[in-house]
């Protein structure tokens, strides 16, 4: 199969939080085309288990693949976590996950070596992330955390309140004793709390956004294969959702400052 260079980048994520991701890859490719799917329908995925994230990210895959994509970012980090060897196997456009580049930033930038590592129950089960870290460099110690809290706070829009600062201080307390000097949002979700987190783990303490590092490993990929959209018009934005189309609409369009169309899929299974 061959995919064009002006073809679309596909995205998926499990609803909202990938737009992170997408306004990024805007951000840094704003001639690039995206086709955006957020699941919607079955959010969140950061609480459910390893089978049913794979068959998730399958089915998200071949939505995307209905449209003129030329590879396909798994901007969900719990996604990113467990599917994407099964995806690799079973399509043939590129395919990049968000923790490779989260970890190679984390291994760069650490000095005391000991990174700590924030995300949905999911991802922290799966270890990814400290697997990917090791590969890198066996030497940095990591301090992993769950805060499955802190995606219903983000989706209620309480990114500056007194309880999500409480909360979060009950999460990351633990990390700060062990004297990290750099934290990994190994959520979709988080680079949204990014103040109170800032605020939490104290000014020396560095935070890795996987939004922004993923978008740069996206456009190694499109110049390494020569795939960089050649056009220089302005890219098109297409978002494609599961459930409550009105909803995503309206939260998008706000986070990412344009209008947006948003088209309901209904054969996702
Ligand atoms: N997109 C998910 C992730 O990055 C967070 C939301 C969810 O649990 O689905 O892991």
């Amino acid at each position: 199969m061959s995919f064009h260079s002006d073809y679309a980048i596909g995205v998926f994520d499990s609803g909202l939080g990938g737009l992170t991701v997408a306004k990024e890859l805007m951000r840094q490719m704003p001639h690039e085309d995206i086709v955006y799917y957020g699941d919607t329908a079955r959010v969140p995925y950061g609480t459910k288990s390893k089978e049913s994230i794979i068959r998730f990210s399958q089915e998200n895959a071949k939505v995307l693949l209905k449209h003129r994509i030329k590879m396909i970012v798994v901007a969900c980090n719990s996604s990113s976590s467990y599917a994407l060897p099964a995806l690799r196997n079973a399509f043939d456009v590129p395919i990049v996950g968000v923790i490779q580049p989260g970890a190679r930033k984390a291994v760069g930038i650490t000095k005391s070596k000991r990174v700590g590592v924030i995300a949905t129950s999911a991802t922290i089960r799966s270890l990814s992330y400290a697997k990917a870290i090791r590969r890198y460099d066996p030497s940095v110690k990591i301090y992993n955390q769950a805060c499955p809290l802190f995606v219903p706070l983000v989706e209620e829009g309480w990114l500056n309140k007194e309880v999500t600062y409480k909360i979060a201080r009950v999460y990351l307390d633990p990390l700060k004793k062990s004297q990290i000097d750099t934290l990994i949002l190994g959520c979709t979700h988080y680079p949204l709390l990014k103040d109170v987190l800032k605020k939490v783990m104290g000014k020396d303490v560095a935070l890795i956004d996987s939004a922004m590092e993923i978008a740069g490993e996206v456009k190694d990929v499109l110049e390494r294969t020569q795939k960089r959209n050649p056009q220089k018009k302005r890219g098109r934005h297409k978002f494609l959702v599961s459930d409550k189309p009105q909803e995503f609409r309206r939260i998008a369009g706000t986070f990412l400052e344009q209008d947006i169309k948003v088209r309901l899929v209904r054969d996702y299974l």
